[in-house]
Order: C-alpha cells, then sequence, then structure tokens
C-alpha cells in the first residue's frame, strides 16, 4: 500500500500543544530514561521535524553531545534553525530525505532515532536499512510510532457519528507489526517498550481541535469520510455531537495514546 501523504505543519504543533496540555505522562521524559543518551555521543535524529528530540539530547548531554536532525519539511526545519539560534545551540538541522540515501558514511552514529515519522517511508525495510548502514556497530535506533491500541475514543466517536469504518491509518495500521517485522529483520535486537499516556478532556472543545487537526481537510487519508470543505465541517458536526453526549454520560473523555517505542541495537 502507497501512501502518499504529508502532515501539514500548523496541525503537527497543535496536537503537540494539546498532548502537552491534556496528557498525564511526560513522552519526552519516557525517552530520555529509556536511552539515557550519553554525553559526547553522535546522535542522528530523522524526521525531526521542528527539533523536538535533538534539543531534548541536547539539553540532556549538557551540550556535549554531537547532534544533527534531518527533515524534508524546510518550514519546520526553519522552525528548528530559528529555535537552534535562540538558544545558540550546535545541533545541525539538514534537509533529508528518508526515502533516499542518507548524506552519511556507514558506521557513523551511536543513538539514531525516527519519532512518529517512520510510517511515512515509502519503502519501510529499506528506510530502516538505511538506519542500520549509517549506526556504529552496537549502536541504537529508538522508533515511536501508534499501537493498535491508540486513540480508542477518537476512532470510536469518528465511527459512531459517520457510521463508516476507519480507513487504514499509515501508523497505526502498521507500526506494530510490518515496521517492527523489517526491524527485527534487519538488526541483531530489538526491545519493545510501550508509553501509554490518557488525555483527559474535560469539555468538547479540545478533543475537537484535536480531530479537525486529525483530520484536517488536505488529509487524503480521509476521504472516504469526507471530500471538500463542505462535508469536513458536516463530519466535525457530527463528531462533536457524539462527544457531546458521552462528554455527558461519563463525566470527561479520555483519548489514550498508546505508543511503541522500539530500540533496536546494530
Ligand atoms: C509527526 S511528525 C514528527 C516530528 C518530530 N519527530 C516530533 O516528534 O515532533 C513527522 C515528521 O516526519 C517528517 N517526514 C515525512 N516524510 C519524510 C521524509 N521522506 N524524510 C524525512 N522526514 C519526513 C515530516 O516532515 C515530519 O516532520
Amino acid at each position: 500500500m502507497e501512501i502518499n501523504y504529508q502532515e501539514t505543519t500548523s496541525d503537527l504543533l497543535k496536537r503537540i500543544d494539546i498532548h502537552k496540555q491534556y496528557g498525564g505522562r511526560d513522552i519526552d521524559r519516557w525517552m530520555l530514561d529509556l536511552l539515557n543518551p550519553r554525553n559526547g555521543s553522535r546522535i542522528l535524529d530523522v524526521g525531526c521535524g521542528a527539533g523536538k528530540q535533538c534539543f531534548l539530547y541536547h539539553q540532556y548531554t549538557g551540550g556535549t553531545a554531537d547532534i544533527t536532525g534531518g527533515d524534508v519539511n524546510t518550514e519546520l526545519l526553519a522552525k528548528a534553525h530559528s529555535e537552534n539560534a535562540k538558544i545558540s545551540s550546535p545541533v545541525k538541522f539538514i534537509e533529508l530525505d528518508f526515502n533516499k540515501r542518507f548524506p552519511f558514511e556507514d558506521d557513523l552514529f551511536d543513538l539514531e532515532s525516527c519519532c512518529f515519522a517512520i510510517y511515512y517511508a515509502s519503502d519501510i525495510p529499506a528506510t530502516i536499512r538505511e538506519m542500520q548502514r549509517v549506526l556504529k556497530p552496537g549502536g541504537r535506533l529508538f522508533s515511536t510510532g501508534p499501537m493498535p491500541e491508540n486513540k480508542q475514543l477518537f476512532y470510536d466517536v469518528i465511527k459512531e457519528a459517520t457510521g463508516k469504518a476507519i480507513p487504514p491509518m499509515p501508523g497505526s495500521s502498521r507500526y506494530s507489526t510490518q515496521i517492527l517485522t523489517a526491524m527485527k529483520k534487519t538488526f541483531s535486537s530489538v526491545e519493545v517498550h510501550i508509553f501509554e499516556n490518557p488525555l483527559t478532556f474535560p469539555e468538547v472543545e479540545p478533543f475537537i481541535e484535536y480531530t479537525r487537526a486529525s483530520l484536517a481537510e488536505d488529509r487524503k487519508l480521509w476521504t472516504s469520510l469526507f471530500q471538500g470543505t463542505e462535508d469536513f465541517n458536516k463530519v466535525i458536526k457530527a463528531i462533536e455531537i457524539v462527544a457531546t453526549q458521552r462528554l455527558k454520560k461519563e463525566g470527561s473523555l479520555v483519548m489514550t495514546k498508546v505508543v511503541g517505542g522500539f530500540v533496536a541495537t546494530k
């Protein structure tokens, strides 16, 4: 299944913001505790977006690590560059398309990460082989993505509101299957860690905002549910009605993020 799809920048930043505001647990802390990036190590973050993980590594290693972030989205890279300038950090941000050969020699990095991005690759095994190639022997690849149980409430509400089946999502439909299998084939060992984060919405509005940011009009994934703006607004209205009923019945709306963290060693 080829998925030709790119997130829009504002949607991504909106969702990161909502996770921060309504989530009970801190995924950044979980990642750092799990990886414990060493001082002075060489780190690559693939699909770095606005640089979130790169800045966390920079802080955690007290500025001693040699960190590179790569992404195809120039708008997000510009945000990363401007944040970098603000804090005068030496993190390098480069244009990197993970559907192509990475611009690095073999056996270079101690740690590599790819957070919520690998499932956008057009040829997953080829991208994972590239990730393995640029790691030092003994180096680790960390990837995150949604598990099949992720965001049950979100999908249940959409299903009830539209009466239609949820189309296969690039992440949750293959992260724990196709992607994990490809990692196991390429690496000598892979550990699976699970992060659960309940997002508790006391009102319908932030849930709808999250839903809008996930279903935005330009999303080609949801064409079975809506096509133009008019359809989109109708679907959102129907979702709002169902979410309001659920909120009345249950007192709050709890959408649990279930994330798989795979740690593969070369
Ligand atoms: C959901 S965002 C995650 C960004 C960041 N890792 C984070 O957690 O905040 C997915 C990222 O994958 C990037 N991406 C999509 N296709 C890509 C490609 N072919 N090569 C590199 N990055 C890509 C997007 O531009 C986006 O920044």
